[in-house]
């Protein structure tokens, strides 16, 4: 039965594939999303099937990808991702449902939750997407381009010149999503006051709204509309041919299968791949297994994000050899450097309960004390949250009017780069579980002595008269003998000696850190993968997303991730239409 149906899929394409749309219509109140059409859950797909394109990852950079290379001149692509569709989970659609998600957070490999929680082996708790649209459909839609020295690569890491950047093809495709997915946020309430906290620290000068990353203080765009809605990389699938693109959900890629090339048939780059993908394994919900091969002229692509690609390649026997063989895991390439330089900034901050309600808000507003990196950018946010129980006891909660919910805002400072790096590694053969992984946060110097520069910033910015609306009833006398209303922080205090003692910031820094969840690396540019993002030593094989950074774009990477997919889809499009027949010599 299962032989039959393969079959005439093979012979009709999609049209016997079930479609979701009813389903997502359901869950989206009657409307379906324009991705729907292309839907079709992983256990409803043929055992065997042959594509041009196998994009591994329905996340932020695989989606602009996946419908890029389905679109004009494009050719057959399979994407697939192993969450479920953001439409089956309400609380992705809005703003308001950002700490829900997170809370909602879930560890268990077999979980549904569409952001799956891991803590790294520094002890920090962090999230990772598991969900179509990948971090665009759980993230806290803050959207700006990278730093222009960004495309340059950054050479402590990588080895020898590795950037090929178009320049004119970057900003097209940023342009493309800016008009798809992103929005002008209307400024009030909270980023209002922090917009006017920033300038009065002097993160200046006032640069407005803008995508751009430019010095001093500015808004940015948002993937949040007027109405609150949130667009994603999903919606960016509306632009593939239907005919062209299927999108496999519930579907976890456990393997890319190669096959070594026979010496006497290599040809082309240095150093010559000794492998070639042909095509991917993949398991449905059942746990029963697909497979996905590539038609000659293929490619398999990695948009996995920064734990899974280096896990798949991992998995698939793609890594540093004697790792692998320890495992037991044979190797099909010896790359030392898959799993090597997995980065995530550090991210520091102050929280407070303020005096009166503010509105809940996701960044808007971003400081950016220099353009070039070397000082901690500035964000912050306002959430309602649920009073905690501790809180909920004590102080001026105590009592039957107690309010179920708090709203705490936070003013941050992330470090740039960072130059600190750990790596990922295998502890089980199962896909499905996250890797464990350590990111060795300010362990360099340099890190740790921008960490303490960016919290004092912090704390210059909470000292302004900008923010004094936000104080609370209780007041105290500050060194000149002025009477001044404190902040009720939430968790750590400053040093009351901060604007003196760096050594009393920096194990503040070391005791409070946290994530912005900007983690990249892996698969970085120049180490596991060229100039052109193929894996180094694979044909038909390359790696589209946060893993091939060894530094975050900008303040915030979303921007970039997605342009580098529409950017990717157009280059290997380009090179479709320009491939010329190999003559062996
Ligand atoms: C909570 C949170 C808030 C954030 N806020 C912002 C923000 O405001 N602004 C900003 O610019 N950035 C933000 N980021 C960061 C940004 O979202 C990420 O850097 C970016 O989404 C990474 O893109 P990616 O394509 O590398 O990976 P992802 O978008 O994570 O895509 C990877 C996809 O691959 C899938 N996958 C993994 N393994 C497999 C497998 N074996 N088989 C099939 N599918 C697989 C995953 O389920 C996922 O959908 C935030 C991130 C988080 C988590
Ligand atoms: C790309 O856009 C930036 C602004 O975002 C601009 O400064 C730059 O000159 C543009 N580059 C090209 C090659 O068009």
């Amino acid at each position: 039965m299962a032989a039959i149906s393969t079959r005439l899929y093979l012979l009709f394409g999609i049209l016997l594939v079930p479609s979701l749309a009813a389903a997502q219509s359901r869950a989206f109140g009657g409307v379906p999303p324009a991705y729907a059409r292309y839907l079709v859950d992983a256990a409803a797909m043929p055992a065997v099937e042959l594509y041009d394109y196998i994009v591994v990852g329905g996340g932020t950079a695989g989606c602009p990808l996946a419908a890029t290379l389905a679109g004009p001149g494009g050719g057959r692509v399979l994407l697939l991702e192993r969450g479920g569709a953001p439409s089956e989970f309400p609380a992705l659609a809005t703003a308001g449902g950002f700490v829900r998600t997170l809370a909602m957070a879930d560890p268990a490999p077999e979980s549904d939750a569409p952001a799956q929680g891991f803590t790294s082996e520094d002890g920090v708790p962090n999230v990772r997407a598991r969900v179509l649209g990948g971090g665009t459909a759980i993230n806290a839609g803050f959207y700006s381009r990278a730093h222009p020295e960004w495309f340059r690569g950054r050479a402590e890491v990588q080895d020898g010149e590795v950037t090929n950047w178009d320049m004119r093809l970057v900003n097209a495709s940023y342009e493309w999503v800016e008009r798809q997915m992103t929005f002008q946020p209307t400024v009030r309430g909270f980023q209002a006051a922090m917009r006017a906290a920033l300038l009065e620290a002097n993160v200046t000068p006032w640069n407005g709204f803008t995508v751009d990353h430019v010095t001093g203080t500015k808004v940015g765009a948002t993937t949040f509309d007027a109405s609150g809605r949130r667009h994603s990389a999903a919606d960016l699938l509306a632009f593939a041919r239907p005919s062209r693109l299927r999108v496999a959900i519930r579907a976890t890629v456990t393997r890319i299968i190669t096959n070594p090339i026979d010496p006497s048939a290599r040809h082309g780059r240095s150093p010559q791949p000794t492998i070639a993908a042909v095509g991917v394994v993949y398991q449905d919900r059942l746990l029963d297994q697909h497979q996905a091969l590539l038609r000659p002229g293929g490619e398999v692509i990695l948009s996995a994000g920064a734990m899974g690609s280096p896990q798949l390649l991992l998995l698939s026997g793609i890594g540093p050899a004697s790792d692998l063989s320890y495992l037991g895991i044979p190797v099909s390439a010896d790359i030392p450097d898959v799993g090597k330089h997995m980065f995530d900034n550090p991210r520091n901050g102050i929280s407070i309960i303020p005096s009166v309600p503010v509105d809940h808000s996701l960044i808007q507003v971003v400081g950016i004390p220099s353009a070039n990196g070397a000082a901690s950018y500035l964000e912050a946010a306002s959430y309602i949250v649920p009073l905690a129980p501790a809180l909920r006891s004590s102080g001026p909660f105590i009592g039957s009017s107690s309010p179920l919910f708090v709203t705490v805002a936070t003013i941050m400072e992330k470090v740039p780069g960072p130059l600190s790096e750990g790596s990922l590694w295998l502890s089980s053969s199962n896909p499905l579980e996250s890797p464990p992984l350590r990111f060795n946060y300010l362990s360099r110097p340099e890190d740790l002595a921008r960490c303490v520069l960016g919290v004092r910033r912090v704390a210059e910015v909470l000292e302004g008269r900008a923010l004094d609306g936000f104080r609370s009833a209780v007041g105290s006398t500050n060194r000149r003998g002025a009477v001044r209303r404190d902040f009720r922080i939430v968790g750590a205090a400053l040093p009351v000696d901060w604007r003196t003692n760096d050594r009393a910031l920096a194990d503040y820094c070391q005791q409070t850190v946290a994530t912005l969840w900007h983690y990249h690396g892996g698969c970085v540019a120049g180490k596991v993968v060229d100039r052109d993002f193929r894996v180094i030593g694979a044909r038909a094989l390359r790696v589209v997303d946060a893993s091939t950074f060894s530094e975050t774009p900008g303040t915030n990477p979303q921007a970039t991730v997605l342009m580098m997919g529409r950017y990717m889809g157009l280059k290997m499009i380009e090179e479709r239409h320009s491939r010329r027949p190999v003559i062996p010599s």
